[in-house]
């Protein structure tokens, strides 16, 4: 029975991994690591967390005595680290949430890991979580590649390079067995709706302004988040030791082409007359520093790994659509700050 933590479990991405692991690996002990900000909610995980092998913990990873003592009571054998401040705006306003928790956060778990471990790293493996937005920005043409020069531009993923770095000097310096994967931008059910998706999801229902930051011009590289979860499955059990992962959807998007896509689904959806969720797109100020373009080569994951993504971005669109409709509820208390209500009385403050 091997025990693994996963950490930020109860965020977007984190509640798909652990779902995914909870039904495909009955043999495994999932412990949920997550201190439950704004953006973290138990309620994604409604449909696994009676499993026996489901445990929740609620801390915080920038509190290193906790971190450590954790480490010595649970002596996990696998680290999945996804625990972190994800959202680039709230970087530019907020920048030191992302540096305790993006990198001091990360490098407590390392430490931890290290002590437990003690250099006895048979079966022992630290896989961390990261971003493609620490490549920085691409013009109109290339790809990220996993050896693209570090260069990003915002807070948040400045942090999380900081991060990557950590974790690969404490290979290179400690020999700790890690492994590093890179990531597109995904979307899903799940997801809070600060994010592009969700946000123009809920602002259509809705008939608010679709907030599109300067022309729209912006492109990114969306994957659906069910094939993220399994492309960090295919990492976890066959990755090589001390390897970085670059993982993509082949799929980029112009953001106001996508916006663009969204309305037409929702326009079927809500039986609409087409044409009347695109009359809320509204263009408002840029993002400062806001990244052109991101486009992953995901070639070696696929070849070496043999993962690929499974869905067609329209199918994953649509299937996300169906999600928001159907969990109204679920956006309803997310936006209304309902269910942090819910886990203080449920959890405590603390
Ligand atoms: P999210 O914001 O939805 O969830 C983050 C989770 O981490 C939340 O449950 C939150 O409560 C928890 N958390 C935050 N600070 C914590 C702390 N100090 N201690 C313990 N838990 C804490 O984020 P997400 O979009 O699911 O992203 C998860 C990971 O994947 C992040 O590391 C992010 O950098 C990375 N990533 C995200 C994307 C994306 O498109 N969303 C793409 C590539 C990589
Ligand atoms: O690339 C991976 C990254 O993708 C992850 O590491 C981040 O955690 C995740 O938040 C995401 O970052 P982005 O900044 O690309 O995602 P976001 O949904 O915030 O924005 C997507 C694009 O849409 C971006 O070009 C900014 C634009 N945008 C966003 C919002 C919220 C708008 O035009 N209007 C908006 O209201």
């Amino acid at each position: 029975m091997k025990k693994i933590l996963i950490t930020g479990g109860a965020g977007f991405i984190g509640s798909h991994v652990i779902r995914h692991f909870i039904n495909h690996y009955p043999d495994y002990i999932i412990y949920n690591l997550d201190v439950l900000t704004y953006a973290g909610n138990l309620e994604n995980l409604n449909d696994i967390d009676k499993n026996k092998n489901y445990n929740f913990i609620k801390a915080d990873i920038t509190d290193a005595t906790l971190i450590n003592d954790l480490f010595k009571e649970h002596n996990f054998d696998a680290v999945i680290h996804l625990a972190a401040e994800s959202h680039v705006d709230r970087s530019i306003s907020s920048p030191m949430d992302f540096i305790y928790t993006n990198i001091v956060g990360t490098a407590n778990l390392l430490n931890a890991a290290r002590a437990i471990w003690a250099e006895n790293y048979e079966g022992k493996l630290f896989y961390h979580v990261s971003t493609d937005e620490v490549y920085g920005s691409l013009g109109d043409t290339g790809f990220f590649l996993e050896d693209t020069s570090y260069d990003p531009q915002s807070p948040y993923s400045a942090s999380k390079a900081s991060s990557d770095h950590l974790v690969r000097a404490y290979h290179n310096t400690y020999k700790l067995p890690v492994v590093i994967s890179n990531c597109s931008n995904n979307y899903g059910g799940n997801q809070f709706p600060e994010k592009l998706i969700p946000l123009a999801i809920n602002n259509i229902k809705n008939m608010k302004p679709i907030p599109v930051y300067g022309k729209g011009e912006n492109i990114r590289d969306w994957l659906y988040v069910v094939d993220h979860a399994s492309a960090i499955d295919a990492i976890f059990h066959k990755g090589k030791i001390g390897e970085t992962y670059n993982i993509g959807g082949n799929n980029e998007w112009k953001n106001i082409d996508l916006i663009h896509a969204l309305c037409k689904i929702m326009d079927k959806k809500l039986n609409r007359k087409p044409g009347t969720s695109a009359g809320l797109i509204t263009f408002v100020t840029d993002r400062a520093g806001h990244d052109l373009r991101y486009a992953i080569d995901s070639s070696k994951l696929q070849n070496n790994l043999g993962w690929s993504p499974s869905l067609e971005f329209e199918e994953g669109l649509e299937k996300t659509v169906d999600w928001y409709l159907a969990n109204q509820e679920w956006l309803h208390r997310v936006v209304s700050g309902e269910y942090q209500k819910y886990y203080d009385e449920m959890y405590g403050k603390n």
